[in-house]
């Protein structure tokens, strides 16, 4: 497979055909997403709640952020890999933006960032499309907004909203965002802003099938996490079932002393037979 580029991303709108986006957050994904067909990678903050356990994405650090990162880019060469700027890392100066976008680029590994906002940050957007770091907008739900928001709801229902939404979509392409993310909207609206915007092209998660392409996050699309899953979410897979019968099996296998197997490959023989002599 040939390294997914920018221009073969706008290629793929042009001719509509369906862009596959999917979260990585360790070496393993990153291998398995590098060996699938998968266009983009994104190391979401989403890694906040899923693989570190915290209960919000606000909690997650640049630091830790970047060393996930890296983790994935060692594994994932062929896609376009894509991180997320965390939790207030992108709302100082375009200078202090910049800074923290370039170590997620440099230490990283990433080819581009993702920020969540719309006029607002604007001029952040501006500054690293300027400075040569492609951007992803991401607007809608915006996870680091949910306290906010009043939780994880979803957006841009009403007429008022979803006008809103696509001027802001305008907006960061504006800016230079070459993509834009859009989460739990009604598929018109994300319909709305994908006809309207001619360059970026637009990811849908939650927003119906008019968008170019999709995003799920790892776990909730192989089955692997616990607890209830927004509805837009399709599991393709039921790893935690795997997982659980699989730990059960091995628990089991040793209680019984049926693992490790007598005289297999399970075990290695001594050259000669002077066990006795031990
Ligand atoms: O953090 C994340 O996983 C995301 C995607 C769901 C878009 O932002
Ligand atoms: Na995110």
């Amino acid at each position: 497979r040939t390294k997914i580029t920018l221009a073969h991303l706008r290629t793929m709108k042009r001719y509509r055909t369906p862009i596959s986006m999917l979260t990585a957050y360790d070496y393993p994904t990153g291998l398995a997403c590098d060996a699938s067909r998968v266009e983009i990678v994104l190391v979401g903050d989403s890694l906040a709640q899923v693989c570190l356990g915290y209960d919000s994405t606000t909690r997650i650090t640049l630091d830790e952020m970047i060393h996930h990162c890296k983790a994935v880019a060692r594994g994932c060469k062929t896609p376009f890999l894509v991180v997320d700027m965390p939790f207030g890392t992108y709302h100082g100066t375009p200078e202090e933006t910049f800074h923290n976008a370039v170590r997620l680029v440099r230490e990283g590994g990433a080819e581009a960032v993702k920020l969540e906002g719309g006029p607002e940050i604007a001029h952040h957007v501006e500054h690293l499309t300027l400075a040569g770091i492609p951007v992803f907008a991401h607007l809608g739900l915006m996870p680091q907004r949910a306290v906010q928001l009043g939780g994880y709801l979803p957006q841009a229902r009403r007429f008022h909203s979803a006008k809103r939404l696509v001027e802001h979509a305008l907006v960061m392409e504006q800016a230079g965002a070459v993509a834009v993310v859009l989460e739990a909207v009604p598929p018109e609206v994300a319909e709305a802003a994908t006809s309207r915007l001619k360059h970026a092209f637009t990811i849908g998660i939650g927003a119906g099938r008019g968008t170019d392409g999709q995003v799920l996050v790892w776990d909730d699309m192989l089955g692997n996490s616990r607890g209830r899953k927004p509805r837009f979410v399709r599991q393709f897979a039921h790893l935690r079932k795997h997982v659980d019968d699989g730990i059960a099996a091995y628990v089991n296998a040793v209680r019984r002393r049926t693992y490790p197997a007598y005289q297999t490959s399970n075990m290695y023989s001594m050259d000669s037979d002077q066990s006795r002599q031990l």
